[in-house]
C-alpha cells in the first residue's frame, strides 16, 4: 500500500519520519508534494521520501492519500485532486476544523474520508491521535488509519461529535505543559538554580508523574494525596494553586478552546 502526503510541514514530517522509524512501512510506499521544494527534498535524503510533482499526482499514485496542508489551504488542493480520486483509495485527513462531510462534498463521490486528529508530540512518538471515519469509510479505512498513527503514538477511535473536546485535552493542553514547565523553570531560576537544571527538573517531574498515573493505575487525588504530609511543604504548595485558582483556570481554558473550536467550524 503506497501512502501520498499533500504538505510536508511540521505535522506530515513527524508522522513520516514516525512511519519510517518504525520500520512498518518500506520507504518506497512513502511519497509526498509540497509547495515548496525544500521540506521534500530533506524528506527524500533523510528518509527516502518519493518525490511527486503536484498534489494532483500524490492522487494519482498513492492508495492511501493524506491531507497535510492547513485548513485555509484546502480551497485550493481539494478541486484539483477531486476528480482524479478513486472509490478505491482512501483519504485521510489531518486539517483542524472540516468535518468529513465537508469533504465528501467537495469530492463528490463515494470516497472513503478518514479524519484524524493528531499532535505535536509525534515528533517523539508520543502523539495521541483520534480517528474517525466518514459515511463511505468501513473499518478496513479505519485500520489503515491506526496502523499509520500507531507509529506515532497511541490511537483512539472516536465519534467525530468528540473530536473538539479530544483535540482540546490531547493537542492544545500541551501548550499548558510547556507553560506549566516554563513556570516552573522561571521559580527555580528565582530560587538560584541555573535555568537548564531548573528545565531539565520540571521536565522530569511531568514526565515522571505523567508516568506513574498511566502505570499505577490510581486516582491523581490519591498519589497527591501520598506526597501531602500532614503540616508538611507540598500541601502548602497544593494549596496555594488551588487559592489562586489553579483548577478552575485549567477548566476555563479547555472550554475556551472547545468553544473557539465548535465556532470555527461553523457547529
Ligand atoms: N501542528 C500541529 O500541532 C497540528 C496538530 C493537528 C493537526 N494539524 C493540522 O495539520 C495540518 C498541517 O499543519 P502543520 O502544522 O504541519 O502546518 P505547516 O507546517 O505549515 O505545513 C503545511 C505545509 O503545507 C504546504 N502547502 C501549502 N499549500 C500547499 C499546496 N497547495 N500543495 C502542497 N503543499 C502545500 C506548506 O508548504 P510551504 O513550505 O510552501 O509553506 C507547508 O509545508 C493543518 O491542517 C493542521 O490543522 C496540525
Amino acid at each position: 500500500m503506497t501512502y501520498g502526503f499533500i504538505g510536508l510541514g511540521n505535522m506530515a514530517g513527524a508522522i513520516l519520519r514516525g512511519m519510517h522509524r518504525s520500520g512498518a512501512f518500506a520507504d518506497d510506499t512513502l511519497c509526498g508534494y509540497n509547495r515548496s521544494e525544500r521540506k521534500t527534498l530533506a524528506l527524500q535524503e533523510e528518509i527516502g521520501l518519493t518525490p511527486c510533482e503536484s498534489a494532483e499526482a500524490v492522487a494519482r499514485a498513492a492508495d492511501v492519500v493524506v491531507l497535510a496542508v492547513k485548513p485555509q489551504t484546502l480551497c485550493d488542493v481539494l478541486p484539483a485532486i477531486a476528480p482524479l480520486l478513486r472509490e478505491a483509495q482512501l483519504v485521510v485527513t489531518i486539517a483542524a476544523g472540516k468535518d468529513t462531510a465537508f469533504y465528501e462534498t467537495a469530492f463528490g463521490r463515494a470516497i472513503p474520508v478518514v479524519r484524524a486528529m493528531p499532535n505535536i508530540n509525534a515528533r517523539v512518538g508520543l502523539s495521541a491521535t483520534a480517528v474517525c471515519g466518514g459515511a463511505y469509510a468501513g473499518p478496513e479505512h479505519l485500520e489503515t488509519a491506526r496502523r499509520m498513527f500507531a507509529a506515532v503514538g497511541e490511537v483512539y477511535p472516536l465519534p467525530e461529535a468528540q473530536l473538539p473536546v479530544f483535540s482540546a485535552l490531547a493537542g492544545a493542553s500541551g501548550a499548558f505543559i510547556h507553560l506549566y514547565i516554563d513556570a516552573l523553570a522561571s521559580a527555580g531560576v528565582k530560587a538560584g538554580l541555573a535555568r537548564p537544571f531548573a528545565e531539565a527538573l520540571a521536565c522530569q517531574a511531568v514526565l515522571g508523574a505523567a508516568k506513574l498515573t498511566q502505570e499505577s493505575g490510581e486516582h491523581p487525588i490519591a498519589l497527591l494525596d501520598q506526597v501531602c504530609s500532614p503540616g508538611g511543604t507540598t500541601i502548602e504548595g497544593v494549596h496555594t494553586l488551588k487559592r489562586l485558582g489553579f483548577e478552575s483556570a485549567v477548566q476555563q481554558a479547555i472550554d475556551a478552546i472547545i468553544e473557539k473550536d465548535l465556532r470555527l467550524s461553523g457547529v
